[in-house]
């Protein structure tokens, strides 16, 4: 959570600085603020609320300067207000940007406070600037103050500082928190996404934790943990700003729900080839190490969690693994057991979700044999930590409400399921038959794509409700879970997912005129059960709204039944939750909600 970026240039950076912070609004948007040097004084901007008003205090005010910092906050410790956003100042002299939490900072401030320093924020961040301020006029430098201060920090972070003594260098540091830095011309920049200085190169410099880094308009001096000078490879990416802009679509989740197809071609294609998936496709050696695999560990948070439950279900038909699936904040708790050979995967989009990072860390401490993350980001810490990984493609995903991630997050673990089936020389058969619905997949996505008008149908009578139920059996349970999660995330109204079987154990007693029932019905042994389950709702008044199979026909009164295309079953998971992202947007739409960045809520979750 929070984005920070820095900019040391021969130009004025205070637009670059606050363009970034737009492009890392998804990172949190509560309040925002800059710190620009001006040789003389230091301008510090602040506004509370979405970046464009800090923007428009800074056209207000149109301070000029070559070297600055700047934060977007997702508040953490201290309310969203003025006082608490970032940059945080000590005595006028050090400024700094902070993303990430401090664990000690109630004794540390207890003991700023006896050195004299007074705080003027709830902020775990504000005491930074301060321990760099001591250890400045301690050692009379930035590099050595930093040193210093992070021999007292305990916790995540990626700090950027300036000082009113230097107009020419800031200083950044890394541990457990995102930040790398760009190679501009004539400027070098720090950020905690690439997304934020795309614009401005494509050469990035990904830190480690521990580094802590130098930087002027015309160079840049990396360290290391002990201090020692430290080379890092450029990484050269080209992040068009057509994957960072909406285009003609009203909101970034609708434009991510759209692309859909196209996301999903580019996670299976060049990884499968005639009637198979492709050998070492998460890494050299993952195939030899794929065939002492006995079980299967997953590990994920929220829309990437639902993910790996349906896998689970792919991993036991597919692959005949057994499979246990931990919310990622969770598993450290339970003291897991871990059986000979398990295979520890993670799966993230933005491949830096704090919980998730902390499980694959605890996991290296265990038996495991090996670790894995499905994830979109390639430069992310999971894809880092991990031995072996395969990326989504999916391109950024700047909505909050995960759309695309999760689509192609499915795809990625159906090539898994596929992998771990070959690699212990099982069902030739049904590996074929899947591959040949994978290559199928974007088309039929489309197909469900056009459900749209459908949903544009239901929406309203979902919108004026503030309840909903979302039902499915089996490997459509995950799916009905992700579909009341984006609705509740995006529309604010109340969403549950029940198995649909559960519902007559305590449910069912909810239902009446004000509880919509949304229902997965596809063509299975599990449909005529189900549809026994949906009687027991339509009998009390319930109003049901079914995605099914064709072949299934049932009354629905006053509610909705919507036919599916046509696919393979072991497809139906990916297919089915594309009318639910639709129906969900469209019902936020009614409402009102701010549906890319919702109350609350920031994309990339740092902090555990
Ligand atoms: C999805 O709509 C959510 N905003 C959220 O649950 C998300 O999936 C979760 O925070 C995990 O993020 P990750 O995939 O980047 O690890």
């Amino acid at each position: 959570m929070c984005g920070i970026i820095a900019a040391a240039s021969s130009r004025n950076v205070g637009k670059l600085l606050v363009r970034g912070l737009h492009k890392m609004e998804y990172r949190g948007y509560d309040s925002a603020g800059i710190a620009l040097h001006q040789d003389n004084s230091i301008a510090h901007l602040r506004a509370v609320g979405k970046v464009q008003l800090l923007e428009d205090k800074m056209i207000a005010e149109k301070p000029k300067s070559k070297l600055g910092i700047a934060h977007t906050r997702w508040a953490t410790h201290g309310e969203p207000s003025e006082l608490n956003a970032h940059p945080h100042k000590s005595k006028d002299s050090v400024y700094i940007v902070h993303n990430g939490i401090i664990e000690n900072y109630v004794e540390l401030r207890e003991e700023l406070i006896k050195d004299g320093y007074e705080f003027s924020s709830q902020t775990d961040s504000e005491l930074i600037a301060h321990l760099l301020d001591l250890y400045y006029k301690e050692t009379k430098s930035m590099v050595n103050a930093m040193y210093k201060a992070k021999e007292k920090l305990d916790g995540a972070y990626a700090i950027a500082a300036i000082n009113i003594d230097d107009n020419s260098n800031l200083v950044v540091a890394r541990n457990k928190s995102p930040l790398l830095l760009g190679i501009g011309s004539d400027e070098i920049l720090a950020a905690s996404d690439p997304i934020a200085i795309a614009e401005l190169t494509n050469d990035f410099i990904f830190l480690e934790d521990g580094d802590v880094a130098e930087i002027s308009a015309e160079t840049y001096k990396i360290f290391d943990n002990t201090k020692s000078k430290a080379n890092r490879e450029i990484t050269h990416i080209d992040i068009s700003t057509q994957a960072t802009s909406k285009g003609d679509y009203r909101h970034f989740m609708e434009k991510e729900i759209y692309e859909q197809p196209e996301a999903v071609s580019k996670t299976v294609d060049g990884r499968i080839g005639g009637e198979d998936v492709l050998d070492n496709i998460f890494g050299l050696g993952s195939s030899d190490i794929f065939a002492k695999v006995e079980r299967v560990q997953i590990v994920a948070c929220g829309t990437s969690l639902h993910a790996g439950r349906v896998a689970a279900n792919w991993f036991s038909s597919i692959a005949e693994l057994p499979c246990q699936v931990d919310y990622a904040s969770e598993y450290r708790y339970r003291n897991p057991h871990v059986d000979q050979n398990s295979l520890l995967i993670t799966i993230s989009q933005s491949g830096e979700t704090a919980d998730t990072l902390a499980a694959l860390n605890y996991s290296k401490e265990r038996d495991y044999l090996s670790s894995l993350t499905i994830c979109n980001v390639p430069t992310s810490s999971l894809a880092r930590e991990s031995d072996f990984s395969l990326f989504t493609n999916a391109g950024p995903e700047i909505g909050v409400a995960s759309t695309k991630a999760f689509t192609t997050q499915l795809a990625g673990l159906m090539l898994l399921a596929l992998s771990l089936a070959k690699s212990r020389g099982l069902n030739p058969k049904l590996r074929g038959r899947i591959v040949k619905a994978l290559r199928l997949l974007p088309e039929t996505i489309a197909e469900a794509l056009l459900l749209k008008d459908k949903m544009l149908e239901i929406a309203p009578n979902i919108a004026n409700k503030n309840n909903a139920l979302f039902l499915g059996r089996g490997i459509f349970y995950p799916i009905a879970k992700e579909g009341a999660l984006k609705l509740k995330e995006i529309s604010y109204i109340h969403a549950e997912a029940y198995p649909a079987g559960e519902l007559k154990h305590g449910p069912l007693a909810l239902i009446d005129e004000n509880m919509p029932v949304i229902a997965l019905a596809p063509e299975s042994e599990i449909a005529e059960k189900l549809i026994s389950n949906l009687e027991e709702v339509k009998a009390r008044g319930g109003t049901l709204y079914v995605m099914a199979d064709p072949s299934v026909n049932m009354d629905v009164k006053s509610g909705s039944l919507v036919h599916m295309p046509k696919c393979d079953f072991f497809m139906t998971p990916i297919v089915y939750n594309i009318p639910l992202q639709i129906l969900s947007y469209e019902v936020a739409l009614l409402r009102g909600t701010d549906i890319d960045q919702p109350r609350n809520l920031a994309k990339s979750v740092t902090v555990e």
